[in-house]
């Protein structure tokens, strides 16, 4: 998967830019406040369609004195090159695919797919945890574009079944309905979930001992909602394999918290109270792991993300890495780089403020940003 070519107009501060990366290694180089950021968000936006920072308004993305955005894209994927087009007004997005308007959005993802990790993402640790469910959820819709259908089944589910848990005299008869529709759809986001994490968990292990530290093992564990308190461990891959287990357990788990739920008035188990139990050398990373480990950890689960993809469904996500030098040591800094380099394929952008930072001498384009112009280097002496 390679982006050949962008183009952006009144894009933030990016008012004209166009650029050619280089397969590989792209380096967005520039002061604080210039747009390297603001670029990455662009080439995010042409997959997802989505800011990465949630809560972004159209109005955001424009250009303060315009009111409307243009990024377009030349993408290679499988030997076929395709042109994305997104237009951002305050009403709205428009996608393009080769010039024709795409209605359902659902075809259009996988066009393009990327992995970013920037300093907002040490929240996937240190934060709530739907920002570990929405970790794995983007990861598995990277493989899976239809997943997005399958969790706005259950999502909708959901919210019809809280209003009606909400409501003075709950009909029974609709409840039931409701429990069996988000038994269904929750079992069926379920099934996604753990087949993911029973594959990325070794993948996550091997990368965060090859990468960061050879003498700790990084894991990772989903974490149920439904699952009976009693229980131990809870082994994925064998809840995977028996059949109807995952029917059967959010159905007890609705009974068991009939009475709570409608006191509190919402559902209180499935899977969006599940969460992920991350782990180093056995001990809890939120609870135990240092700023720089836990830093560390994020990104061996963004890199074990794209090595996963590729192992398993032999393409590559595009990766952004913003700013991520600043954020690491030495050593750990030197073992990212050996590592990038050692891939045989794989396109990256990698925005810093020191050139320095950046391993890397073969292979490369340089893209100076200054004030929203972006331009490539010629040499790479400055
Ligand atoms: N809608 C917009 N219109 C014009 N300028 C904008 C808009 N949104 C953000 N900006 C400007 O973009 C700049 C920030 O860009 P960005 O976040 O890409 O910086 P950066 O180069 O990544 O800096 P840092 O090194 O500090 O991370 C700010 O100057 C901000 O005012
Ligand atoms: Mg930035």
């Amino acid at each position: 998967m390679l982006l050949e070519a962008l183009r952006l107009r009144d894009f933030r501060n990016l008012q004209h830019v166009m650029l050619t990366p280089n397969p590989r290694f792209n380096v967005i180089a520039g002061p604080n406040g210039q747009g390297k950021t603001n670029l990455l968000e662009a080439i995010y936006l042409l997959s997802a369609v989505k800011s990465f920072r949630p809560g972004t308004t159209n109005r955001a993305l424009i250009h303060f004195e315009r009111t409307e955005a243009s990024l377009e894209a030349r993408v290679e994927r499988g030997g076929h090159e395709r042109l994305v087009r997104l237009e951002i007004s305050e009403r709205g997005k428009k996608v393009f695919l080769n010039e024709g308007q795409v209605r359902n959005i659902s075809d259009f993802f996988g066009t393009l797919n990327v992995v970013i990790f920037g300093p907002d993402d040490i929240g996937i640790l240190r934060g709530s945890p739907s920002e570990r469910r929405r970790f794995m959820d983007r990861a598995i819709f990277n493989a899976h574009p239809a997943f997005s259908t399958e969790s706005t089944h259950y999502e909708d589910v959901l919210k019809h079944r809280n209003a009606l848990l909400k409501e003075p005299r709950v009909d029974p008869a609709l409840l039931g309905v409701y429990d069996e529709q988000l038994i269904t759809y929750g079992a069926q986001v379920l099934r996604r979930r753990l087949d993911f994490i029973t594959h990325f968990r070794p993948v996550l292990t091997r990368t965060f001992s090859t990468i960061f530290d050879p003498s700790l093992a990084a894991d990772l564990r989903y974490a149920p909602s439904w699952l009976d308190e009693g229980d131990d461990a809870f082994d994925e891959a064998a809840a995977l394999q028996a059949p109807q287990y995952l029917e059967r357990s959010l159905e007890q788990a609705l009974r068991r918290t009939e009475r709570e739920e409608r006191e509190r008035g919402y559902t209180l188990i499935g899977p969006h109270r599940d969460d992920l139990h991350t782990t180093l050398g056995g001990h809890d990373v939120r609870t135990f792991g240092s700023q720089g480990q836990t830093r560390a950890f994020v990104l061996a689960m963004k890199i074990a993300e794209i090595t996963y993809l590729e192992e398993r469904y032999h393409f590559a996500p595009i990766l952004l890495l913003d700013d991520v030098s600043s954020e690491l040591d030495r050593q750990r800094n030197r073992l990212l780089f050996d590592f990038l380099r050692s891939r045989t394929q794989g396109q990256v952008f990698i925005t810093t403020t020191h050139r320095d930072f950046i391993l890397l001498d073969q292979n490369l384009s340089i893209f100076d940003v200054q004030g929203g112009q972006v331009v490539e280097r010629v040499s790479d002496d400055a």
